[in-house]
């Protein structure tokens, strides 16, 4: 018994293919033992030294008697060997099946030792998973401070009460501390603004509010989020005045020449006035007026504690940080304004520096008020080198009508909008002179040339700016835009203009019709702006940005059969991370401090401070102490802090930011293979929180029989129509800020997904992807750039169909993007990816960063017609061309730069791994 327990014990230290092999050379040897012995014994009978001979011999003296018996015998002993030979033939055989079976039984072993190392990943890869749950089931039982929960919005439920009016010599010290009545504006309560009906509320005396300004406002109000119907819950009140007309004159001796016919009395008698006019804005948007000289509108009239948003202030009647200079409404009620400017590029146009106005001077002021800046600038031109032309023109066509110009001043415009707009259109500054009369600091004219100005491209110079303000200053930074001079600098103008270099002139120029697209373009523009002026002062955020609602295909319900999916070629044994549960990335945790923090960048960078979102791509990272004091939520340092190479590495995401995961976004059309297989593939992919599958074809997602197990939610959304610009939808379903957009076709590895993921943490403002492309100067045409697909040591966009984008950037395709790019993407079916290499390059003015050194995806087996591929790039090369046109430059940048891992072909000691096995 214990010599049989020492044998089992014995072989099972063995190894199973040791056994094989020691079987396997057991089987070989005995019977080629046997049979070399056999054959000696049947060689035998000839040799001499064998004793069998001998006996034989001996046996001769007898022979004759015993022959028979001899016979016998040597027939016996043939028979014997015959039989012997037979039986070593069986042997042969035998060893022969064995072999088989002993090749069959160690490629048995070679599968149950992969297996084996699978079970280990797999467990390995359990382990980290549960380890990251353990992690955050303790995160959530030390979580001291719950989450805020979203709080009740508090809005009034009255109209404001009748107060006493105010003097109306203290209406001049207005500001938002005394005259603003904060309770009813509390910070959740989205800011509701009501909007008196202009048809029933006239605020003119015996005139209309101008008709066309008056349905504009009324419509673009409307579609404005902020505005409510019940004046009983809103915050603030607008009363749309028009435009400072009709005109009556009241004095010839006066600066006060002409006045604005205020009915005050329709003023104090709005039902929501409130006895002194708390929380209302008067809007005078300068139009029609602009022919004929600035006009104020309020001037020597009591509107009380009521706000005023218009173009034509002077000092002492704008009060700072309380009343809002507005551009006049010049451009059409909204829409896609781009065909209205001019390029950016060249730098430098025809005239260094252009103006056209005419002046009369003020009555009572010095008829030569203007006179020596203009001998001045004269001069300039005279003596300016022949290369730096000026077109300065200081008188008009004298028909043009001076009525209220003569009364401040102003620099009334000449000519027609299409020949100003010629004008500036070739110039690379426009001078623009502020009037003379110093008691104002913003006039409707002064802002019609700013806007004019932005819109053809020209850089403004403001001659006496330093007594100027600009459009919603408070919150537009327009030194980016504007060249503000005081006056006294007229005689360094041509230096300080010259002393531009290009990229600035360039930069100037971007930023200025940034500016002028966004907040001053159209009436909607400027009437949004308004509003999100006056709300950013009560810092109060923003309504949050609507997400496109996608209706999953299959309900929680119904899911068609699943199917396991075929064992998938080997996957790396290699553990790159842990299996979670779903875990959104935290939204709206914000919503008070973007304003406070980024406000700037909201409204000068991002271009979006209309609207909230619930995260962004500059959300600032915790500094990184503060990680392991305090603030450790939701990190997953490497090692827990200590660092380390492979092992720390695959068990935790590291990094500065807290654990994350990401979406993937498969746009698939009628490819319902494709799509099969692209999703099986994803099956133990780390970090995945979620597929969803934009169905595009006109079949239904129904008519796949069966769906692949994918290893995460799949929701498949079906858009209302069959678009590329659906890939970019920023759909409710996306709970991560990382969305992975991938074409079904894309074959990418897992380690390649997770490597990609890790970079686009550190670059969550950027493209993050894999094939790179690039813009090349057409040499024949020298007319724009052309789409290239080839290799190339430079790139400048990274496709889409294998690319992470920040959940941001979907919004933004929609919002920023101008429509008539996405109408381009769907009347050519191509593109999607080039425009929105374009918007993350504007908004960032970066390049996209290519990872790994994967240059293309599409699967090899795919047939493309060369003729189709050639179309294909004609039309990206047209994309390239157009969607420059549209944004007046091109904003792709390019890049020589692609990341790897960290060690990737570093040499490493044998007992450490490296960050990824292949990449
Ligand atoms: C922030 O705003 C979002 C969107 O309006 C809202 O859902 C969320 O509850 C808000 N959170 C807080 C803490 O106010
Ligand atoms: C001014 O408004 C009041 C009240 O709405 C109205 O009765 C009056 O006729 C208006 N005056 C003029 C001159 O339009
Ligand atoms: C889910 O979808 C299936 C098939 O489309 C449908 O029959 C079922 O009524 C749906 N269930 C719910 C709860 O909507
Ligand atoms: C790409 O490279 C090939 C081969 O060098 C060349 O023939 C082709 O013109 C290139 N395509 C473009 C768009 O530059």
């Amino acid at each position: 018994m214990y010599f049989y327990e020492r044998f089992c014990l014995w072989l099972g230290h063995l190894k199973l293919s040791r056994v094989i092999f020691m079987v396997s050379v057991l089987l070989f040897i005995v019977p080629l033992f046997t049979h070399y012995s056999l054959s000696k014994y049947a060689e035998s009978g000839t040799k001499t030294d064998n004793p069998m001979r001998y006996s034989l011999e001996a046996l001769g003296d007898i022979s004759t008697k015993n022959a028979a018996d001899l016979k016998m015998r040597i027939e016996e002993m043939l028979r014997i060997r015959a039989s012997i030979s037979t039986e070593l033939r069986e042997l042969e055989a035998k060893r022969g099946r064995l072999q088989v079976e002993a090749a069959a039984a160690s490629t048995k072993a070679e599968s149950a030792k992969a297996m084996h190392l699978r079970a280990a990943a797999e467990l390995q890869l359990l382990r980290v998973s549960a380890d990251q749950a353990r992690l955050e089931q303790l995160e959530a039982i030390r979580r001291d401070s719950p989450q805020l929960a979203p709080p009740l919005q508090i809005l009034p439920s009255r109209p404001p009460p009748v107060l006493p009016a105010i003097a109306p010599t203290s209406e001049v010290h207005c500001r938002m501390f005394s005259c603003f009545d904060h309770s009813r504006c509390s910070l959740t309560s989205g800011f509701s603004v009501y909007l008196y009906d202009p048809d029933v509320f006239v605020p003119l005396a015996g005139a209309e509010v101008d008709g066309f300004l008056k349905t504009t406002l009324r419509q673009t109000l409307g579609y404005n989020t902020h505005i409510t119907r019940n004046p009983n819950e809103a915050c603030v009140y607008l009363v749309i005045v028009g435009e400072s007309f009709p005109f009556e004159k009241t004095s010839t001796s006066t600066i006060d020449t002409y006045k604005l016919l205020l009915n005050e009395t329709a003023i104090k008698n709005l039902p929501f006035w409130g006895g002194d006019g708390r929380n209302h804005i008067l809007i005078n948007m300068a139009r029609r007026e602009l022919s004929v000289g600035s006009g104020d509108a309020f001037r020597g009239t009591s509107i009380g504690r009521a706000m005023v948003a218009q173009s034509t202030f002077t000092h002492d009647q704008f009060r700072p940080g309380f009343d809002i200079i507005t551009p006049p409404a010049l451009g059409p009620p909204g829409g896609d304004v781009w065909a209205d400017c001019a390029p950016i590029a060249p730098a430098r146009r025809k005239y260094l520096l252009s103006f056209q106005g005419s002046q009369t001077p003020p009555i009572g002021f010095d008829k030569d008020v203007d006179s020596s800046l203009i001998e001045i600038l004269q001069k300039m031109v005279k003596s300016a080198p022949a290369t730096d032309l000026f077109l300065l023109q200081f008188e008009c066509d004298p028909t043009v009508e001076k009525r209220a110009v003569q009364a401040i001043g102003d620099w009334a415009l000449c000519g027609t909008d299409r020949s100003r707009r010629a004008v500036l259109r070739d110039s690379t500054f426009a001078l623009i002179l502020a009037p003379a009369d110093r008691t104002y600091t913003s006039t409707a004219l002064l802002q019609a040339r700013l806007y004019e100005a932005l819109r053809s491209g020209a850089i403004p110079v403001l001659l006496g700016g330093d007594r100027i303000r600009l459009p919603y200053e408070e919150v537009l930074d327009w030194r980016r835009a504007v060249l503000s001079l005081p006056r006294a600098r007229v005689v360094e103008l041509h230096f300080l203009l010259r002393a531009l270099g290009d990229a600035d002139l360039l930069a100037l120029r971007r930023q200025g019709r940034v500016l002028w697209e966004r907040y001053l373009s159209s009436v909607q523009a400027s009437v949004d702006s308004l509003l999100a002026t006056l709300r950013t002062r009560l810092l109060i955020p923003a309504r949050p940005a609507p997400p496109t609602v996608g209706v999953p295909a299959f309900n929680e319900s119904y899911f068609p059969p699943r199917l396991e999916p075929p064992a998938v070629e080997a996957e790396p044994e290699e553990t790159l991370g842990p299996l979670e549960a779903p875990y959104p990335s935290p939204a709206y945790r914000r919503n008070y401090s973007v304003a406070l923090l980024h406000g700037y960048e909201s409204w000068n960078d991002w271009l979006d401070p209309f609207a909230l979102y619930p995260q962004l791509p500059w959300d600032p990272p915790v500094t990184s102490e503060a990680r392991f004091m305090g603030s450790d939520a939701g990190f997953r340092p490497l090692g827990a802090g200590a660092g380390g190479t492979g092992k720390e590495f695959s068990k935790a995401l590291g990094g500065d930011r807290p654990r994350e995961q990401f979406t993937i976004v498969i746009l698939t059309y009628e490819r319902e293979a494709m799509l099969a297989a692209a999703l099986s593939r994803l099956r133990g992919l780390p970090y995945l929180n979620k597929v969803i599958v934009v169905w595009n074809g006109p079949s239904s997602p129904s008519a796949m029989a069966t769906w692949p197990e994918s290893g995460a939610p799949v929701a498949v959304v079906r858009p209302s129509r069959n678009s590329l610009n659906n890939r970019f939808l920023p759909y409710n379903l996306i709970e991560t800020e990382a969305v992975l957009c991938v074409d079904d076709d894309a074959n990418l590895r897992h380690d390649e997904i997770v490597f990609a993921f890790r970079v686009w943490r550190e670059h969550r403002d950027r493209i993050v992807g894999f094939p790179g492309r690039y813009h090349a100067w057409d040499l024949n045409f020298n007319n724009g750039f052309l789409y290239n697909a080839n290799y190339s040591c430079e790139l400048s966009m990274v496709l889409t169909g294998a690319a992470f984008i920040h959940r941001y950037y979907m919004w933004a395709y929609w919002r920023t993007l101008p429509a008539a790019i996405r109408d381009h993407v769907d009347e050519y079916l191509n593109c999607e990816d080039i425009a929105m290499n374009f918007l993350v390059s504007h908004i960032t003015r970066k390049p996209p960063v290519k990872v790994t050194s994967r240059w293309t995806f599409r699967c090899p087996g795919c047939p493309v017609k060369l003729s189709q591929d050639e179309t294909h790039l004609l039309e990206r090369n047209k994309c390239i061309q157009f969607f420059s046109q549209v944004m007046g430059y091109t904003p792709l940048l390019s890049t020589q730069y692609r990341a790897d891992s960290v060690l990737f072909k570093t040499r490493i000691s044998h007992d450490k791994q490296k960050c990824f096995k292949f990449i």
